[in-house]
């Protein structure tokens, strides 16, 4: 083995980085997500004879994760690649957490993503990206028991991603006004994502529905049209907020903290805990403060980003 991660000019070592995501954006439950670069997982894979996929370490924000690689997500992730792709060789992880565990940042999707990205540096034809999807959501169902892609998705691509489908996803980047960043503010507790989904009810009344179709539309074509007032306007997801929101210690001042402090929008990032809002450049700052007071009124401490959400999907960083 070189420094270089080749062996006889055969790439054999190669480290990839994955960042975090917000998923549904508020109005985009389960299709809608985009990155945050600022924060990521590490996965560093290195190809061996047996023919098996194996985790040799995990460190990190969240280094107690199972090792056993069907009850990983990264590990489940690159075995259902191992198995549809036939490979005759076999892979060794080392996964390096950078997104706290259960925070509503997409951490399982981002070491799940990096896993397979990092596999698809090390195979002698590599897949399409519309694949690796479909690998890294074998490992999201370990993580929350559900096959949404709404992290996966951006995690993959990078920036503000719409996906429609599940079996045979359509991914679709889209455009988000160069002046808005993504302000996060990450309280100091743990919500896991099943507990999350399991409260939410199984059905919506029609003007719910109406809203919040109309929401998701207009937020879309506020991002395409450079339109903030829009996008203002229908940052407001009227079904799965007003359910979880409880879950999250003073989330209603956070939020109104974050409007008031000049935010277009606000609202619980995945499945929480953490909270994030959208908000032009000059603003990103002051509402970021107002969401870590807003926070630590209710006695908990947060980690706190500002991040532009730009096209910067997971990536090999070291070969
Ligand atoms: N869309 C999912 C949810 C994201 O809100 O439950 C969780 O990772």
């Amino acid at each position: 083995m070189t420094e270089s991660g080749y062996v006889n000019n055969v790439l054999t070592d190669v480290t990839a980085f994955a960042p975090a995501t917000v998923a549904n954006v508020g109005i985009g439950f389960d299709i809608l997500g985009h990155t945050v670069d600022a924060v990521g997982d590490r996965v560093r894979l290195r190809s061996i004879d047996e023919p098996v996929v194996r985790i040799r370490s995990i460190s990190g924000v969240a280094g107690d994760l199972p090792v056993e690689p069907q009850r990983n997500t990264a590990g489940r992730a690159v075995q259902a690649m191992h198995a549809t792709l036939g490979l005759k060789f076999g892979f060794e992880l080392d996964i390096d957490k950078g997104i706290p565990l259960a925070s509503g940042l997409g951490g399982s999707a981002a070491s799940a993503v990096a896993a397979v990205v990092a596999a698809n540096a090390l195979l002698p034809e590599p897949v399409s990206r519309l694949q690796l999807l479909k690998f890294a959501m074998q490992g999201e169902i370990v993580a929350s028991g559900s096959a949404h892609v709404d992290n996966i998705a951006p995690c993959l691509f990078g920036g503000l991603v719409l996906t429609v489908g599940i079996d045979h996803p359509r991914v679709k980047q889209i455009p988000v006004p160069a002046s808005l960043r993504c302000v996060l503010a990450h309280p100091h507790m743990f919500l896991g994502t099943r507990e999350a989904r399991a409260i939410l009810k199984t059905d919506v009344t029609r003007s719910d529905f109406v809203w919040q179709t109309a929401n998701l539309a207009g937020f879309i074509s506020g991002c395409y049209s450079n339109d903030l007032e829009m996008i203002r306007e229908s940052f407001d997801d009227v079904i799965i907020e007003p359910q979880r929101q409880s879950l999250i210690p003073g989330f209603m001042d956070v939020k109104q903290a974050a409007l008031a402090a000049g935010a277009l929008g606000c609202s619980i990032s995945g499945a929480g805990p953490t909270v994030f809002a959208w908000a032009q450049v000059q603003h990103a700052e002051a509402v970021r403060g107002a969401m870590i007071a807003a926070f630590a009124a209710h006695g908990l401490q947060s980690d706190h980003w500002i991040s532009a959400i730009e096209n910067n999907g997971a990536r090999v960083v070291k070969a």
